[in-house]
């Protein structure tokens, strides 16, 4: 049966990415009878220049119809001073929200290739292979009360709240342990126990879950010590779970050991592994229109999407090969490229995966 897929570019270098990796599916719709479809749609800042908000009711409508959905990144100067409600990141919470799209898969893998291209020294992250798995609804990000307020003495005050709640933290901690089970069966769990009520019951259901999964060794570290580890003695972790801001940041951190943040998937998923699709870094906005940003994550993204939405675990790993073998070549956008190599552009690293499936 044909799948759905809607492709939603958004801004920045999103669009450019995009192309080269719906370039790579329209590779496998005639190489390999993927049987997909795919629309384009709008979401962040363009989608706001064309509606007045970020993500459109048909948008979502749309969104929650498809089998998959393919996201480049959103955001831009030219947003930064609007309204925080229609600010085109508030575009691509709705959608991982509204689809609860709570588990986020992003897999820190270095390809062996760029053991030189990261800014660590080579023998630190050679042989890296990490999935950190943030939970993506939930925690500060969404947390109520919120706003700006103004005190008393006339002073303005920020606030944000940081909970979670049981249900919330026993999902992606199952989502986490099932993911150990089928790798090194290692989980570290990040927080901030020692200071946050919301992370010291957080520790604890992790450690309850625990118990369904006797075979994972488990181990739990402040967020401020993980930051350290990950660059100290990386390869020390397989599978790393935390809360939706730690996680953000920390996957940023895992990107560089990758050798860029334009190496660096992600698949957020839903309790059926419904899911979106996109890269983990932003829209790029100093580097966007000029063909040079690296697609691969995107592309790579895809072909997450292949293995855990549209069942084609054989065409995922076609594209990881792909991408392997263009990396072979000696072919480099400009943010793993070091003397030596072959410089391309964004459409030509698009091309060479598509020559290369
Ligand atoms: P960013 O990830 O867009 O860029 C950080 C740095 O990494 C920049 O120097 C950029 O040029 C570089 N970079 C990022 N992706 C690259 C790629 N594929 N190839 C080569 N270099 C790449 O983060 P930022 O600058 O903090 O944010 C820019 C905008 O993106 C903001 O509006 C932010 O809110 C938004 N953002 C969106 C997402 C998303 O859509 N998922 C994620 C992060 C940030
Ligand atoms: C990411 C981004 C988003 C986040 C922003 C753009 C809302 O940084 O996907 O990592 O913070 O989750
Ligand atoms: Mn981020």
């Amino acid at each position: 049966m044909t799948q759905e897929v809607l492709i939603l570019p958004g801004d920045g270098i999103g669009p450019e990415i995009t192309a080269e990796a719906v370039k790579v599916l329209e590779a496998l719709q005639q190489k390999e009878n993927l049987d997909i479809t795919m629309t384009h749609d709008l979401v962040g800042g363009a989608a706001y220049d064309a509606h007045g908000v970020p993500l459109a009711e048909e948008t979502l409508e749309k969104a929650k119809q498809s089998d998959a959905i393919l996201l480049g990144a959103v955001g831009g100067y030219q947003w930064e001073s609007l309204d925080i409600s229609v600010r085109p990141e508030k575009g691509l919470l709705a959608l991982r929200s509204n689809l609860e799209l709570f588990a986020n898969l992003r897999p820190a893998y270095l390809f062996p290739q760029l053991a030189d291209a990261s800014t660590l020294k080579p023998e630190v992250v050679a042989g890296l292979d990490i999935l950190i798995v943030r939970e993506l609804t939930g925690g500060i990000y969404f947390g109520q009360p919120r706003g700006i307020r103004t005190l008393d003495n006339g002073e303005r005050q920020g606030y944000n709240t940081y909970v979670y709640s049981e249900s919330e933290i026993k999902r992606i901690a199952h989502v986490a342990f099932d993911a150990a089970m089928k790798r090194n069966k290692k989980l570290c769990s990040v927080d901030k126990a020692n200071v946050l009520e919301v992370t010291e019951m957080w520790r604890e259901i992790v450690d309850e879950v625990a118990k369904e999964y006797p075979e994972v060794e488990v181990q739990h570290m402040y967020v401020d010590n993980a930051a350290m580890q990950l660059v100290l003695n990386p390869k020390q972790f397989d599978v790393m779970v935390t809360g939706n801001m730690f996680g953000d940041i920390l996957s940023d951190e895992a990107s560089m050991l990758t050798g860029s943040i334009g190496m660096l998937a992600s698949a957020s998923l839903d309790a059926n592994n419904k899911g979106m699709y996109e890269p983990s870094h932003g829209s790029a906005p100093d580097i966007a229109g000029k063909n040079i940003a690296n697609p691969l994550a995107t592309i790579l993204s895809a072909a997450m999407m292949l293995r855990y939405s549209l069942n084609r675990e054989d065409l995922a790993l076609k594209i990881e090969a792909a991408v392997s073998h263009v990396l072979d070549q000696g072919l480099r956008t400009g943010d793993i490229w070091s003397e030596g190599l072959t410089k391309v552009s964004t459409s030509e690293m698009g091309d060479a995966v598509v020559a290369a499936l």
